[in-house]
């Protein structure tokens, strides 16, 4: 398939990302493409859910759903962060009402003589191929974002063998194996980069890292074994984008959770910081500096809010970000039960609360 896209209509997202200046403020919504939407749950019925991931037409399919419904400003790859952990040979299922399951996680250091290194152009082709085809099926309406899970993330799934209240197991690692976690973390960043190098070959235009399970961590372990690998990705991809003359595009670090640690992200080269929704944008702006863009950081559940009440909210959070540097987006993932009319409320009432005179 060609990478010959067709022309960019809706660059509000990348100029934001890049410190321009916009008409509007762009949005877009954390797993907008999902279950809150019935289209997606009629298509779910019948795939299994890593099946879609594989099948480059079903996760176009399930990445241009919202962008047909509302008026966003970026779609984002239809994919999971668990595709990686799969790529070096991990069993993982997505059960309904569960969540990912884990045939084997890792139990001991000496587990990591399981994994196999993957050759990531081949195993995660599927990825590739669904970037390139959306590209191609968004006919330039609006950019896409491609993403991958932060080696730390992956590394407490991959330990976890699924969710986990505390991240204990995981935990546990950094203070009992040292060695082996930076091993595995280090495997983790090294996937990620050609992961991420190869998204962008493919079409995806911002890449999003997400730290999920930062806020589990103290600033010590954080600052020892997540941040290196945080900064080493951002470093490495777009070095590497320069060295194979593709592209150079915007990256996001959203570390959840991870309040203490914004001043550092704010200088750690990422063009985008995301914020949660329990941190004051104007808190957020002032520890993170003035080079990054900021993205976030509505409270899920404030969808769940009447339209007049949710629209205070939105005209409130607008003020304190202000027109400039800043990304609309929840502070974490939509929630399942969301009415997707709460979703095209919030859209609009950004745009409206966020044009430029
Ligand atoms: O619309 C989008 O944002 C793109 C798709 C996307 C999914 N997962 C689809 C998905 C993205 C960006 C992700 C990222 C992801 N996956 C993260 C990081 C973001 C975050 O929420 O913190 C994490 C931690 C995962 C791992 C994961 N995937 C979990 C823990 C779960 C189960 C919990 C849940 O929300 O259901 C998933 C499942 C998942 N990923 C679903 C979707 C649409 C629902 C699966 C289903 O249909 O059964």
């Amino acid at each position: 398939m060609t990478t010959d896209f067709p022309v960019l209509q809706n660059d509000r997202l990348l100029r934001a990302a890049k410190g321009e200046e916009v008409d509007f403020v762009p949005v877009w919504v954390m797993r907008q493409a999902g279950r809150y939407l019935p289209e997606f749950r009629e298509l779910r019925v019948e795939h299994d859910f890593f099946k879609i991931c594989r099948t480059p037409e079903l996760a176009c399919e399930i990445t241009l759903q919202p962008i047909r419904r509302f008026e966003l400003d970026a779609a984002i790859i239809f994919s999971d962060i668990l595709v990686v952990p799969q790529a070096l040979g991990m069993k993982v299922e997505m059960k309904p009402g569960v969540g990912p399951v884990f045939d084997s996680p890792l139990v001991n250091p000496q587990h990591l003589d399981r994994l196999i290194i993957p050759d990531v152009k081949q195993e995660l082709k599927y990825v590739f191929d669904a970037i390139t085809l959306t590209r191609h099926k968004l006919e330039g309406k609006v950019p896409l974002i491609g993403f991958t899970g932060a080696p730390w993330t992956l590394m407490a799934y991959m330990i976890e063998g699924g969710g986990s209240k505390t991240q204990s197991k995981a935990k546990k690692w950094l203070y009992q194996h040292p060695e082996a976690s930076h091993k595995l973390l280090k495997i983790l960043t090294d996937v990620n980069v050609d992961y991420l190098v190869e998204q962008v070959r493919a079409g995806a235009q911002l890449l999003q890292v997400f730290e999920s399970n930062a806020e589990y961590l103290g600033l010590r372990e954080f600052k020892k074994f997540v941040l290196p690998t945080l900064i080493d990705i951002n470093k490495r991809v777009k070095a590497k984008l320069q060295e194979e003359g593709l592209e150079q595009v915007p990256m996001t670090v959203f570390a959840k959770g991870g309040h203490f640690v914004l001043k550092e992200l704010g200088e750690s080269g990422y063009d985008v910081v995301g914020l949660d929704w329990t941190i004051e944008p104007q808190v957020g702006r002032q520890l993170a500096g003035d080079k990054v863009t900021l993205q976030g950081n509505l409270d899920p559940c404030a969808l769940y809010a009447p339209a007049d009440h949710l629209e205070d909210i939105v005209k409130e959070m607008a003020a304190k970000f202000g027109n400039n540097r800043w990304i609309a987006n929840l502070g974490h993932g939509i929630y399942p039960d969301m009415d997707p009319e709460s979703v095209k409320n919030f859209v609009t009432f950004i745009h409206k609360y966020t044009k430029s005179p």
